[in-house]
């Protein structure tokens, strides 16, 4: 069963958890500096969405499988050629030309509000913030493909038209996915593929667009702690994410930021 939602309750609730979560990258954004840790922005990130906002970090012990170990920490934070997630660690600062994904999941009265962005950290190289530009167009180009009738497909090439464009690849191993109860629910969004194919979208459906674009070729390999998905040329992989919810007409933004404008 696809996520959507079943009434006004559902969407106020929706709504209630994109913004929680939109309002977790806002609080962090002054955050991101050179010397600072993943780890320490794990924290920042954990306290606000607990203590602050009264929300579950969804992170925290989720397992992609039953056999899969359980995610340790409460943020994903994945730094230049880690495509995503990437594991919080005290060891290692961030420093002036590193790019960071910081992806964040909350569960407020049990609904998912998923996004995520990349950040600068300080000044970095023209190549990196075309990349990270280019992967937040790709988001874009993604969204305004979203409307009752639209086909999943079209997302999938939007993104995909872009990126290849700009001379980038699509990561296809992993998708944008419905979410509501569910923190992974159907349908997968893919962010590649064919105008007019997959499944039609609906008014009242929800899901993720989060799109990971990589520098070099589209090829990764996952690290022995069983979550750290890396580029396998270790080149650089930028994301950004966002939760709608299909309206009658387009698209609401659910995790939309206030220092953000869409397009
Ligand atoms: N937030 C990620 C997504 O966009 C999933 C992270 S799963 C985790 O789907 F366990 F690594 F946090
Ligand atoms: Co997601
Ligand atoms: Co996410």
């Amino acid at each position: 069963m696809v996520a959507r939602v079943e009434n006004e309750a559902d969407i106020a609730c929706m709504r209630a958890a994109g913004r929680a979560a939109a309002e977790v990258l806002e609080m962090i954004e002054s955050h991101v500096v050179p010397g600072v840790t993943t780890e320490h922005l794990n924290q920042l990130c954990h306290d606000y969405i607990v203590d602050t906002l009264g929300c579950i970090p969804a992170p925290l012990n989720y397992r992609n499988s039953p056999q899969s170990p359980p995610y340790p920490k409460s943020i994903c934070t994945s730094v230049n050629h880690v495509i995503c997630h990437g594991i919080p660690t005290d060891r290692k600062p961030l420093k002036a030309g590193d790019i960071v994904n910081l992806d964040i999941t909350v569960i407020k009265d049990g609904f998912h509000g998923d996004t995520s962005r990349t950040f600068c950290v300080g000044k970095v190289s023209p190549h990196a913030e075309r990349l990270v530009r280019v992967a937040q167009e790709c988001l874009y180009k993604g969204i305004e493909k979203v409307r009752p009738g639209a086909f999943l497909g079209d997302i999938g090439n939007a993104i995909e038209t872009h990126a290849v464009k700009n001379h980038y690849s699509v990561v296809q191993e992993f998708c944008g996915h419905g979410t509501g109860r569910i923190f992974h629910d159907a349908p997968q969004v893919l962010h590649y593929g064919r105008a007019g194919t997959g499944m039609r979208l609906e008014e009242g459906m929800t899901f993720t667009i989060e799109p990971m674009i990589n520098a070099g070729t589209r090829h990764l390999r996952i690290l022995s702690d069983g979550w750290t998905v890396i580029t396998r040329d270790r080149r650089l992989s930028a994301q950004w994410e966002h939760t709608l919810l299909v309206t009658g007409s387009g698209a609401e933004v659910l995790t939309l930021r206030r220092d953000e404008s869409l397009g």
